[in-house]
């Protein structure tokens, strides 16, 4: 089945096919990212605009270290000293983008559904790198790639989500690609920030640590996120911590060769303790590593690409 897609705005979009195909392609990816020569041509002559208006560590230098290995040339919008702080709208700022011969805008906003509002007004490929509390598409790409990695085929694997799931673009995005995947997903909480109604994306919510990590093949921290919350969710950060933060002896209760994720940033002996963020169990750098094929993927497939032609031989 050739790839058609050339936006990536939703993993809820995404058929199990076209999953696979992203992966797949990564896997190749990955395989030249070991290389003495890690470069393709594959972008050769595109220019890819990196348009973030929120805050990002990981997923900027993953997009710009993705788009430099396929010899994109690549440009970081500084939103700081742009014309948005004249007060430029987005929909002005992204169509000089284009008029300024991009042949690509990944974006990132506060606000959820404007890389889908882009993508109808510019005739040129979009990528959703986080749009408010909706959607990570390449972040839950990159999470079940690096899963798959650990424990094969997903189907029927226990994976706990557990923290802000209602804030959370991540939370969205793993949930969409981990139900397709096969996976059983239990979220995990305090119930003001997992509400039962996240049972009608085929998950299960649990407000009880001990029986949601019980077995657990993955366990998946997210951060509170103090940016997006209007009003308090729970009494302190300390009292959070003390119900719901990860700790050796609720790591205990997993599985024993579970593995231990987390999206950055960390807020470390918060929703969890730096001991199980740095042990041996935790797969937290091998998910920023992995971020990088992942999103060479899918730059090369929404510019066009196609995964059989991706061959990763010397
Ligand atoms: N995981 C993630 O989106 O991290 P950044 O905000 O640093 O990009």
């Amino acid at each position: 089945m050739p790839w058609t897609r050339r936006h990536l705005i939703t993993i809820e979009e995404l058929s199990l096919a076209e999953i696979g195909q992203i992966h797949a392609t990564a896997s190749a990816f990955k395989k030249i990212l070991q290389r003495s020569v890690k470069k393709v041509p594959a972008l050769r002559g595109k220019t890819i605009v990196n348009l973030f208006l929120e805050p990002s560590t990981r997923t900027r230098l993953a997009f710009d270290m993705a788009a430099k290995r396929l010899s994109a040339d690549v440009i970081s919008f500084d939103a700081a000293t742009s014309s948005t702080t004249k007060g430029e709208t987005l929909r002005d700022t992204a169509q000089n983008i284009q008029a300024l011969q991009a042949d690509m805008i990944v974006i990132r906003h506060a606000a959820s559904g404007s890389p889908l509002y882009l993508s109808r007004l510019l005739d040129i490929p979009v990528i959703n790198a986080g749009d408010g509390a909706h959607e990570h598409p390449s972040q839950g790409l990159l999470d079940t790639f690096t899963m798959k990695e650990h424990l094969g085929d997903l189907r029927g694997k226990k994976v706990v989500i557990l923290g802000d799931i209602l804030f959370s673009r991540v939370a969205r995005s793993n949930i969409h690609a981990l139900t397709k995947l096969g996976a059983a997903v239990t979220l995990c909480g305090p119930s003001t920030l997992v509400p039962h109604w996240f049972t009608d994306f085929g998950v299960t919510v649990s407000h009880d640590l001990k029986s949601a990590l019980d077995g657990a093949e993955v366990v998946m921290l997210l951060r509170i996120q103090h940016e997006r919350q209007t009003s308090s969710h729970f009494p302190s950060l300390g009292e959070y911590t003390g119900m719901f933060g990860l700790n050796k002896t609720r790591a205990s209760w997993l599985h024993p060769k579970a593995i231990i994720m987390h999206p950055g940033p960390i807020n470390r002996g918060v929703e969890i303790d730096s001991d199980l963020a740095d042990g041996e169990r935790s797969v937290i750098l091998e998910q920023v590593t992995n971020g990088i094929a992942v999103r060479m993927a899918v730059l090369y497939l929404c510019a066009g690409g196609q995964p059989e032609n991706v061959t990763p031989t010397e």
